[in-house]
């Protein structure tokens, strides 16, 4: 889960130098911390920075980090450890479809190379970068827990599997185009079936 999150940002940065919670987030927030024994509340700051990352557009300005470690009365610095530590808070901005590559053995072993070799070609970005329109960004994560279907990646909240070079390029341009293509498994050309004994012990 842990990794590298690059350089974060420094402030002010237009428009997201000051950071309240919508109304509608704030209703839900109320209702997350029910969730939770009395005393107990910074337990929620998991869901409140998914709720704020979703709100600034993919990405956890350090103004919201700050406003939850107020909001949860606990040290700004507990709650950055909490943003830092976790792979899934973007802590500087991403495009609007923000593909996360697995490179975990399993999708290694399957062609991740040639899946973040195309996704490079085709969007003209590095790990870690935005494309200039800012419709995409890229970067390498550890595993995602879909190893069965492998090479995989997840792009915003949705999991594409069983990937090849054209067809991780033909997700990248329906998306392009407004287009959602199919989630989960892309390819039909393996069997996923789990390996189960015969009588005589054998797969
Ligand atoms: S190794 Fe890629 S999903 Fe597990």
């Amino acid at each position: 889960m842990t990794g590298s999150k690059g350089t974060p940002p420094t402030y002010p940065i237009e428009g997201h130098d000051f950071f309240v919670f919508t109304p509608e987030n704030q209703e839900k927030i109320e209702a997350i911390l029910k969730k939770y024994p009395v005393g107990r509340q910074a337990s929620a700051i998991l869901p409140l920075m998914d709720l704020a990352q979703r709100q600034c557009g993919g990405w956890l300005p350090q103004p919201a980090i700050e406003t939850i470690a107020t909001l949860l009365k606990m040290p700004v610095i507990r709650a950055q450890e909490v943003a830092t530590f976790y792979t899934m808070f973007n802590l500087k901005p991403v495009g609007k479809h923000h593909i996360q590559l697995c490179r975990t053995t399993p999708c290694w072993l399957r062609g991740s190379d040639a899946i973040k070799s195309i996704c490079e070609t085709h969007l003209g970005i590095k790990p870690g970068e935005v494309t200039p329109d800012g419709k995409f960004s890229l970067t390498e994560v550890e595993c995602l827990g879909a190893c069965i279907n492998a090479p995989m990646a997840q792009i915003n909240d949705d999991y594409y599997e069983d990937l090849t070079p054209e067809s991780m390029k033909n997700i990248l341009q329906n998306i392009a185009t407004g287009k959602s293509p199919p989630t989960g498994k892309v390819s039909s050309t393996k069997a996923k079936k789990p390996l189960v004994e015969d009588e005589e012990g054998d797969l």
